[in-house]
């Protein structure tokens, strides 16, 4: 009784107590927010204002009122988050901050949530070392990838016994460690994934003790030795992922025990042996990834029988035999990929028949046969390459017109017959390789209608008959090869009309006739007539322009001038040509009298100079300025004139002074002055004048967003005034290398994509083209929001002026054909835009002296490519790990950029394509993606195409789709190889 009394009577002292202390961590609680507030920055944090706690956005609490969740993931806040959550919010059991730019170290304090069940910190700015996790006792998830973490890897997270899923992909920064047996303490652990977090050694063979197991992922590390057969016990498991590692040895039968298994990649390693039996047996394996390994064997035929399997990549090792019959007759194929193995017989027939196939590479195999008919019904297959084999028979015409495809490539084959009509039938066909095989009868005029063509080789095969004029109309045609063929008739003179040609072969042929002369309008960077049975006279710009050799081996070709060089293999053209010799001298006159008259109005204006350069101030009144005006302008001359002062003075250009003026109405203009003044040599003062020449008629006509507008053109005899938009944020240079503003990675493909739509404009738009033959950084300059404006035309050069000797161009910037020939094309253009790139990606400049001596920015990241620890290591170490893909990629382009075969650079318009499909802010990025249970697997044909080269398990997973000899992070150096 008495028990009771003294109970009731403690109850009642206490009551007020608990409900104070209730009321205390209530507004405990809500002290956390302002500070949140306080230390992070979004407009999500707008929704937290005068409402109770728990109706905030990312706010949950429990029925009594208490916290115990909040996610603020991907809402775009910046800055820290602040100390000490759980000894304000005590229950919280759940705490999401991904996807956000939080940084500064891990909060420590998080480890004293001992109540913490989730804690999910992906794809953050946070650094330093990670603190012992262990206190986190009730942690079930544990999501830290994608961070900047350094230091010991959190070994204690081994003692959250409670875990379900860990994920550390990403996190490149820890040193070296290895997984340790007793990793099995966490039984309960489902979802294992340490991919790219630096593990090496071996793979314990204790993990085949962690039956919970569903998800394991051990990519992109260090690990050596066999894969354990142990993994065969994990009977739950789904997705095995191993790809990039060195193991070695073989796969072992174990594997083939699990039967949960959709999802098996062990890419990128040096396994051996056969491929078993077992695992192709799998009943719901979808994914079957083993490409760059040492296998050896057959296909097993089983594989024939699975109903689930949607990609199959096998290439690059050394399997020999059959492709089992049947592949693909009861599964939804999206992808094969069999290149570069000793595969024998015929192709298989089958695997269209899920009707999903986008993807059939086969390519650098010994199959034999026809190519089955069946392939004629694929209507969804975009890449269909099996060159380098053996096959024969015809190409049916169902498969020159698939509507999908947009790359067939049969070359290097036995294949005959001719090509179909039904070409023009495939709109989305852009590259057509059909080279080196026994193909006869005419080039259909339809190939026309396959507008989207970009590349056509056709070379050494039978075919006969004219070239149809009709392939004029292939607009965006940039190679053509059709040597070593029969080709009758004479060249369609509307070959010209071919604006992005590049590469024109028509040699080893009999074509008949004279030469177009509207060819000469086209300037590919490579060109071939030679061995035909042209006749007549060779225009005169095809002699200039040093390109005599495409036309040996044309017996009835003269020449109507004897070109400078002496070495000859033409004659000179008899009386029937001279008429047009007679024009040509005609030219020569013309541009004589106007030299003299130049040289004359030149002079006066020497004279006046002279008197001027006695004057050490410059006394801009006195002269009255002629004025030219290229776009509206709302200021005078005058305003321009008093404001050049020292003061104003921004910069030193290479001919003269840059001034910076505000004007009344409020704009801001550049002004460059051109001077004669202190440039007493002649010849320098004639280079500054063309200089100056040059800069006002290309700069006056074009109207492009990425070009620098001039306003106007201010001269008098003794100095020139170029009046134009003024750029705030100044030059691509200053901003890398000076420190001026630091660039982030969207920040510099913007430029990139912009500097590239400017040149490609440049390039392919106008007519003439116009080279600007001195791209860099210091010509690059930015607006206010950083839109980058290609500046500096003095040496631009109209095309077909082709009069100049005059090396121009900057030391580190120069291709190396350039420096030799002195022969300017827009390739050239393109190799210093490869040059630019490296300085966007790496943030050094094209010479540095830790490249050694005499060595460029080039040569050092062919070296550093060599291996796939390098080609991270030059990436600016400035910029955030976020976008290393995205920077591998624009580093794939720089090198094509940078290729020594100045054909084999893209042009800027393909530029500009690749550029945009490495956009890191693309939809399908990693802010879109769908937090599925295999969010890797994403089937967006944006993403598939192009070469991707990567460390991110996604954007693995994304190259492992294309095609083989581009998917190997080793590309880079075979890029270099190639190039
Ligand atoms: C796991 O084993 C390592 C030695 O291999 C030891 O240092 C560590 O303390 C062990 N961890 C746990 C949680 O048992
Ligand atoms: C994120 O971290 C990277 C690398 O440490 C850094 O370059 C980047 O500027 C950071 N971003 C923000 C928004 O702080
Ligand atoms: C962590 O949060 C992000 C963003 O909300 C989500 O995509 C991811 O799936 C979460 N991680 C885990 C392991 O659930």
């Amino acid at each position: 009784m008495g028990f009771h009394y003294i109970f009731i009577f403690y109850l009642v002292l206490l009551l007020p107590l608990i409900s104070s202390s209730y009321e205390a961590s209530m507004a405990d609680q809500a002290e956390f927010f302002p500070l949140m507030k306080n230390s992070l920055t979004g407009s999500f944090l707008n929704d937290w204002d005068d409402k109770p706690v728990c109706n905030y956005k990312g706010v949950i609490c429990d029925q009594e009122g208490y916290v115990v969740k909040i996610d603020i993931s991907g809402q775009g806040l910046f800055g820290h988050f602040p100390e000490n959550v759980c000894s304000f919010v005590p229950r919280l059991r759940s705490l999401s901050f991904g996807y956000n730019k939080i940084h500064g170290d891990f909060p420590q304090s998080i480890t004293n949530c001992s109540f913490l069940e989730q804690l999910n910190i992906t794809h953050t700015n946070l650094t330093g070392t990670l603190p012992d996790l262990s206190p986190m006792k009730s942690l079930k998830l544990l999501d830290l990838s994608s961070n900047f973490f350094t230091g010991a890897f959190p070994m204690s997270f081994i003692n959250l016994v409670n875990l379900e899923i860990v994920n550390f992909n990403e996190n490149a920064g820890f040193d070296m460690w290895r997984l340790p047996e007793n990793i099995t303490k966490l039984v309960k652990l489902k979802s294992m994934i340490l991919s790219t977090c630096k593990v090496s050694g071996t793979i314990p063979k204790s993990i085949g003790n962690m039956t919970s197991l569903v998800d394991l992922e051990l990519s992109g590390n260090y690990l050596v030795g066999p894969v354990p057969r142990e993994i065969g016990l994990l009977k739950n498991l789904q997705s095995l992922e191993l790809y990039y590692n060195q193991l070695v040895g073989g796969i072992p039968e174990e594997l083939g025990n699990l039967t949960e298994l959709t999802d098996l990649d062990m890419s990128v390693n040096r396994l051996t042996g056969k491929l078993p039996e077992s695992v192709c047996r799998l009943p719901k394996l979808q994914v079957l990834q083993l490409y760059n390994n040492s296998l050896t064997g057959e296909i097993p035929v089983v594989l024939e029988n699975s109903t689930t399997l949607t990609m199959l990549s096998l290439y690059d090792n050394y399997l020999t035999g059959q492709v089992p019959r049947n592949l693909g007759r009861s599964s939804p194929l999206i992808l094969i990929d069999l290149s570069e193995n000793r595969l024998t017989g015929e192709l298989p027939a089958e695997v269209c028949n899920g009707g999903k196939l986008l993807y059939f590479l086969a390519l650098g195999n010994m199959f034999s046969g026809k190519l089955p008919e069946s392939y004629g019904k694929c209507v969804s297959i975009i890449r269909f390459r099996v060159n380098c084999n053996r096959l024969e028979g015809n190409i049916s015409e169902s498969i020159l017109g698939l509507p999908s495809v947009s790359i067939i490539d049969l070359s290097y084959n036995f294949l005959n017959g001719s090509i179909t009509k039904s070409i023009g039938n495939a709109r989305n066909l852009s590259e057509l390789f059909l080279q080196n095989n026994r193909i006869s009868g005419v080039v259909p005029r339809e190939v026309s209608i396959a507008f989207n063509l970009v590349k056509i080789d056709l070379s050494n095969n039978l075919l006969f008959g004219p070239i149809p004029s009709e392939i004029g109309n292939l607009k965006k045609l940039n190679l053509l090869l059709l040597q070593g063929n029969q080709l009758t008739s004479s060249i369609p003179d509307s070959l010209s009309s071919l604006k992005s040609l590049n590469v024109l072969d028509l040699s080893r042929n009999l074509l008949t006739g004279g030469i177009p002369e509207t060819l000469t309008d086209l300037l590919p960077n490579s060109m071939n007539f030679s061995n035909n049975l042209l006749s007549g006279a060779i225009p005169v710009s095809f002699i200039k322009g040093g390109e005599l050799e495409s036309f040996t081996g044309n017996t009835k070709l003269c020449v109507p001038v004897l070109p400078k060089s002496g070495n000859q293999h033409f004659p000179v053209c008899s009386e029937t040509y001279s008429k047009k010799r007679i024009n040509f001298l005609w030219v020569i006159g013309v541009s004589i009298a106007i030299l003299f008259i130049g040289g004359i109005v030149f002079l006066k204006c020497n004279r006046e100079t002279d008197v001027a350069e006695h004057e050490e101030t410059w006394a801009f009144s006195y002269f009255s300025y002629n004025m030219k005006r290229f776009h509206h302008v709302s200021f005078n001359q005058h305003e321009i004139i008093k404001s050049m002062i020292d003061k104003n003075i921004v910069g030193h250009g290479g001919s003269g002074m840059v001034y910076k003026i505000d004007l009344s109405n409020g704009e801001v203009i550049a002004v460059k002055r051109f001077w004669s003044q202190n440039h007493k040599q002649k010849d320098e003062k004639k280079l500054m004048e063309k200089e100056l020449k040059s800069e006002i008629e290309t700069l006056g006509n074009i109207r492009h967003k990425n070009i620098i507008k001039l306003y106007c053109y201010l001269s008098s005899c003794n100095c020139n005034l170029l009046v134009y938009e003024y750029m705030p944020n100044g030059s691509l240079w200053d901003a890398l290398h000076n420190g001026k503003c630091a660039l982030d990675w969207p920040t510099r493909h913007q430029i990139a994509v912009g500097v590239a739509k400017g040149l490609a404009y440049l390039h392919h738009d106008l007519v003439p083209s116009i080279i600007h033959r001195d791209v860099k950084s210091t010509n690059i300059l930015l607006d206010r929001n950083f839109q980058p404006k290609v500046a500096d035309f003095g040496l631009a050069k109209v095309l077909n002026d082709s009069n100049t000797t005059i090396i121009a161009g900057t030391y580190g910037y120069i291709a190396p054909e350039y420096a030799y020939s002195s022969k300017a094309t827009t390739k050239c253009d393109v190799y210093s835009f490869g040059v630019v790139l490296m300085e966007l990606i790496t943030g050094k400049k094209p010479v540095e002296a830790e490249f050694g001596e005499n060595k460029n920015i080039i040569y050092w990241i062919s070296k550093k490519v060599e291996t796939k620890e390098g080609a991270v290591e030059i990436l600016d170490k400035k910029l955030s790990g976020f976008f290393k893909d995205d920077m591998i990629k624009v580093l794939r382009i720089a090198i094509l950029c940078t290729c020594r075969i100045a054909t084999l650079r893209p042009s800027m318009n393909e530029v500009v394509q690749l550029l945009i499909q490495a956009d890191p802010c693309r939809l399908d990025g990693i802010i879109g993606e769908k937090p599925a249970a295999t969010p890797h697997r994403q089937f967006t044909a944006g993403k598939l195409r192009g070469v991707e080269v990567s460390s991110s398990k996604n954007e693995r997973r994304a190259q492992a789709v294309v095609e083989s000899r581009f998917s190997s992070l080793f590309i880079l150096s075979t890029l270099i190889n190639c190039c």
